[in-house]
């Protein structure tokens, strides 16, 4: 044991969706780092819990009809069960919306007003006419002001990643209903985050962890450090501790980072324990992905020490995880969900544990396809690993019936040795992929040596030459399952048994691996692993690749569709026509070759369209539903024998049909020229 107590947590997932693969990325790692460290000797609490503020979770209880704490306990639970269905094992998982946060956040956000680190400011907020209310965080959409990509509230998401604060994101739409968004006055808290500048500058260089962290936080606060709005104007969250804060709580990324040290106090009440033990003189170390660096070590620090608070002594920070190079999202369908596309189809943790800690160097983004991840399983795991044990004991056992009772050769302790050093030197500098390299590399070792000594033909010249071969292999098996044990619980603690040994893995040290390996007799011995089948692949990838199709017919159908379903079907009209009258009418199809919007007004477009004989300009009521953009190389129906009329200053003649509120084109189904008539 080299460390101090060490509390380790993970990123707090929001409880507003399913647990989907890229959030694991935040969690194996975390969990393998606590379970390799605690059997080196390390005393370590391993913390999470979900994060319950926040205006995401809001919406979502609106659309669903119910409350933000029923959504959050739906997916508290489901996060809860996956975890454990992971072999993700939190000494406590708790709620940021439970008392003990709302207090130790109460706490903390006094003593900051207190030491003056607070603030009034009136600001100008972003308030829908339409759905008459402020549009705090992700109700709010428009432009990133630093990359010019569309982005939420608080946060551009799809671009450049940054926080925004309130009032900076350009051109704002209320999100629920489309409206432009005004701009109100409201009051509101202000951490002056500004003063902390120098503080984080001396602090940050001595941060441990991934470097990606370290050195995005420098680089965010040498450039600009502006004060940070903490507050909200809405119901949900900590109410801000201020009487003059009437409707006002506080800013989801106040009180979720203080989930950490709260879900410390409850774990303490419960065991006995001590938090104080692991915040005041211990090492914190927090696991997260990418994203969320800026919050973990500009935000939390300098709230922490405002607040006479220990800063976290280590940030370690995953790429992030995508699929076919895109980021995860599940209205555009690139998602994996951990539960029915993984779990559901009866697949191991332990080959997800390995997978993603294996693939790539920790801080490097994970582009996840299910061809590599069962190519890593098949060679690794199956043809080294599983190959390696097998052939051994499986020689063993039918061979000699039990262990042969000879020393172990002193090159293999050597090399265990060697290994034991290298991977707790990955392990503790957060290098996970070389660590289990390091483990794979004795496997390796092991099938070369069996491979090169072939025991299977040596008994026939000298047994005791091929029991002691075997007997060495035994101990590189044995050594291996102690080492694979915190990346795959599960599949060491089954190679456990095979080995002989009725008792728990977990309770030995990774240290026995150089205890000589006991004479004994052999469990039942079967494959540890089993191949993933092209045929499996090819189910996971088709469910995959159907989320994405969907999302598209959804997305593409997405104005119609629910517009229609609420619709009222107006009465048919009492007057019978004849055909004559229906033949008065020129239906011809016409091509949108040029579409612009009619200045100063909401809904109308001024197309020119093609109609055979001529390009004639047609007015329509359309620029709801379609940009101009859209409406260019449509082929559309034109009545072409109408009177000339003019809307808005703009002449019209013709027009053009569409259906229902959200304008839905009349379009000739097949290719046909400009200007054919319709029948
Ligand atoms: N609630 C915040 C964290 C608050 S911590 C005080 C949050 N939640 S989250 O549900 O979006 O993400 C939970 C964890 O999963 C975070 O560590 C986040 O970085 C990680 N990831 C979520 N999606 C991810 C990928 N696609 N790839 C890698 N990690 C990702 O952020
Ligand atoms: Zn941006």
């Amino acid at each position: 044991m080299t460390n101090k107590p060490t509390v380790v947590t993970c990123g707090l997932p929001y409880t507003n969706g399913l647990c989907h693969l890229g959030h694991l990325r935040t969690y194996i790692p975390g969990d393998f780092y606590v379970r390799y460290l605690r059997r080196l000797g390390d005393d370590i609490v391993f913390i999470c819990g979900s994060d319950n503020h926040g205006t995401p979770i809001v919406v979502t209880a609106e659309t669903e009809h119910t409350t933000p704490r029923a959504v959050s306990e739906h997916y508290h639970a489901h996060f809860d069960e996956v975890f454990k269905s992971m072999g993700i094992r939190f000494d406590r998982f708790g709620m940021t919306d439970d008392s003990t946060n709302h207090n130790r956040t109460t706490s903390i956000l006094k003593t900051l007003i207190e030491k003056g680190y607070v603030y009034e400011k009136t600001i100008q907020q972003s308030y829908c006419p339409n759905c008459k209310r402020f549009l705090p965080d992700r109700y709010v959409e428009g432009t990133c002001p630093y990359c010019g990509k569309h982005a939420r509230g608080d946060e551009c998401d799809q671009g450049c990643g940054r926080h925004l604060e309130p009032g900076e994101i350009l051109d704002p739409v209320c999100a629920t209903c489309g409206t432009k968004a005004e701009l109100r006055e409201q009051k509101h808290f202000y951490f002056k985050l500004s003063e902390f500048r120098d503080y984080l500058l001396e602090y940050l260089p001595t941060l441990k962890g991934t470097i990606n962290a370290r050195n995005y936080a420098i680089g965010w606060v040498e450039n600009e450090l502006t004060d940070w709005c903490i507050t909200r104007m809405m119901d949900w969250g900590v109410k801000f501790p201020s009487p003059d804060a009437e409707g006002l709580v506080c800013y989801v990324w106040v009180d979720a980072p203080i989930g950490y040290i709260s879900f410390t106090e409850e774990w303490a009440a419960a065991t006995g324990g001590s938090w104080q033990k692991y915040w005041c003189e211990g090492d914190r170390v927090h696991f997260i992905g990418s994203d969320i660096i800026y919050h973990h070590c500009v935000f939390w620090p300098a709230m922490l020490h405002g607040a006479g608070y220990q800063p976290p002594s280590a940030v370690v920070a995953s790429g992030m995880v995508t699929i076919d190079g895109q980021k995860f999202s599940k209205s555009r369908g690139y998602v994996v969900w951990t539960k029915e596309d993984y779990l559901e189809k009866g697949l191991p943790a332990d080959y997800l544990r390995y997978y993603l800690l294996a693939y790539t160097s920790h801080t490097r983004e994970l582009d996840f396809s299910w061809k590599e991840f069962q190519a890593r399983i098949n060679n690794e795991l199956v043809n080294t690993f599983g190959n390696f044990a097998n052939r051994s004991m499986t020689l063993v056992k039918t061979k000699f019936g039990d262990v042969p009772d000879v020393p172990v050769a002193q090159e293999i302790f050597d090399e265990i040795a060697k290994t034991l050093a290298s991977v707790e030197e990955a392990v503790r500098a957060y290098e996970f992929k070389a660590a289990v390299d390091g483990i794979l590399l004795l496997a390796g070792y092991g099938n070369s040596y069996i491979s090169n000594a072939a025991p299977w033909k040596l008994i026939k010249e000298d047994p005791a030459a091929a029991a002691a071969v075997l007997k060495n292999c035994l101990q590189i098996v044995k050594a291996c399952a102690l080492l694979i044990q915190p990346v795959m619980p599960d599949s060491a603690q089954r190679l456990w048994a095979m080995l002989g040994y009725a008792d728990d893995i977990e309770s030995h040290p990774i240290a026995d691996a150089l205890v000589p390996f006991e004479n004994r007799t052999l469990g039942e011995i079967y494959p540890l692993f089993a191949r993933i089948e092209d045929k499996q692949r090819e189910d996971l990838e088709a469910t995959l690749a159907k989320r994405a199709i969907e999302a598209q017919n959804k997305a593409a159908g997405k104005n119609t569709m629910s517009e229609e379903v609420k619709v009222e079907i107006e009465p048919f009209s009492e007057e019978i026509i004849s055909i004559d009258d229906v033949a008065k009418l020129d239906l011809r199809v016409g091509l949108v070759v040029k579409a612009e919007k009619v200045p100063k007004t909401e809904k109308l477009l001024r197309l020119q369209v093609d109609v055979g004989t001529e390009v004639r300009q047609i007015v329509s009521g359309i620029a709801l539903s379609y940009t101009p953009e859209e409406m260019v190389g449509k082929k559309i129906i034109v009545v072409v024998n109408l009177k000339p009329a003019k809307f808005r200053g703009e002449e019209s003649n013709g027009m053009l049909f569409a259906a229902g509120e959200s304008a839905s084109l009349l379009v000739p189904l097949l290719d046909v020229a400009p200007g054919t008539k319709v029948h």
